[in-house]
């Protein structure tokens, strides 16, 4: 255990309780270089260095490239957050890093910076767990939300239903049993002809078309919580390849817009049944398919004819940011976590408990 460690144990025991502290978020575990500032639940700054453009041209993330520009990118990011914010670095309270999941080059390019940054200012360093960060930011969109909610985690990287007991205390009720559902969109995306990342471009290409391709439904008639896509995906690619081979058009639109009521049905019949099984009347929804409208109007209605409140973040808090992570920072803080010592490290497979 080092000296630092010793004595950022003492501030963070100083920090517990308040509701003011301010939090330098730093994620870099995909595609996004982001960093944000808050101050209690309020945003004072949100950048982010997006990659989209550089790796749309090889059809998804390039890991190394990732992590190379995560290096061009962090220490100009983290300097504009400071100064949007207004705030010296001096007067941070903690910092926050994503340490897992994601992609371990790009992860550690994050880590490393933090570290040292934290080092240097004599700031406690905190390991923020990146689907944790997805469900955290609902708490700065939504000053008022309290534990406990029911929530759906919709990610790139992964799907479940969670009962979210207390600020960092998250119990998994269903998960998936193969893909992430914005796998799924990315996969069916590309089938589609539609560039990288698959998600909104689904969406804008299914505003077009019709539901009424029919495609197998998993765990029908079951009241499992748990998420299977491949097959779905499958269907589709199936779909497609018939088509093809009788020389047919497909229905883009058709195709895109029957996926995604599908998808959609299921994410927010499993959210909404496991509220009410849980006999919650709050419901959440965290990551980046959340952006989704169909996604987010199906929950609306289906939790208000249930007598439960949604919550969810702005669209672009549902992506990958830094605010999701300065907000799980406020939470480790607020449920007695520790911070981290010079010893910790990258995991790419962490999961959501
Ligand atoms: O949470 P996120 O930004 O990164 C991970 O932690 O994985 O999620 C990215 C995923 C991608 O698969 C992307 O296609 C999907 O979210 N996505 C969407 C939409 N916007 C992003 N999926 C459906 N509809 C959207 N509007
Ligand atoms: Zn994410």
């Amino acid at each position: 255990m080092s000296a630092y460690f010793e004595r950022m144990k003492k501030k963070t025991d100083a920090l517990r309780g308040r509701d003011d502290l301010l939090i330098l978020g730093i994620e870099s575990s995909c595609d996004e270089t982001a960093c944000a500032v808050l101050r209690g639940r309020q945003i004072l700054s949100n950048k982010i260095a997006s990659q989209v453009e550089i790796h749309k041209r090889f059809g998804g993330v390039v890991p190394e490239i990732a992590s190379r520009n995560h290096v061009l990118a962090i220490d100009n990011l983290v300097k504009g957050a400071l100064e949007e914010a207004g705030v010296r670095q001096e007067k941070l309270d903690a910092v926050g890093v994503t340490y897992g999941a994601g992609l371990l080059g790009a992860l550690l390019v994050g880590e490393s910076y933090a570290k040292a940054f934290a080092y240097a200012l004599d700031k406690p360093l905190f390991a923020v767990n990146h689907i944790r960060g997805h469900i955290a930011v609902n708490y700065v969109a939504s000053p008022r939300l309290e534990p406990p909610f029911v929530c759906l985690i919709a990610s790139g990287g992964h799907t479940a239903v969670a009962f979210a007991a207390d600020y960092d205390e998250i119990s998994v009720m269903g998960t998936t049993q193969d893909d992430a559902c914005g796998e799924a969109f990315d996969k069916v995306a590309r089938v589609l002809g539609l560039p990288y990342p698959g998600g909104p471009q689904i969406e804008k290409l299914a505003a077009a078309g019709k539901p009424d391709i029919s495609l197998p439904r998993p765990f029908k008639g079951t009241d499992s919580f748990d998420f299977s896509f491949s097959g779905i995906k499958t269907a589709v690619i199936n779909y497609a390849n018939t088509l093809k081979m009788r020389g047919e058009e497909l229905p883009r639109a058709d195709l895109a817009c029957s996926f995604q009521e599908l998808v959609t049905d299921i994410m927010s019949d499993n959210l909404v049944r496991a509220a009410i099984a849980r006999k919650c009347d709050k419901v959440v929804i965290a990551g980046g398919v959340g952006a989704n409208k169909r996604l987010r109007a199906k929950v609306e209605e289906k939790a208000a004819a249930a007598g439960i409140t949604a919550f969810y973040p702005p669209v672009g808090l549902c992506t990958d940011n830094g605010v999701m992570i300065a907000a799980q920072t406020a939470c480790m803080i607020r449920a007695g976590r520790q911070c981290s010592d010079f010893d910790l490290d990258a995991d790419a497979d962490v999961r959501i408990e």
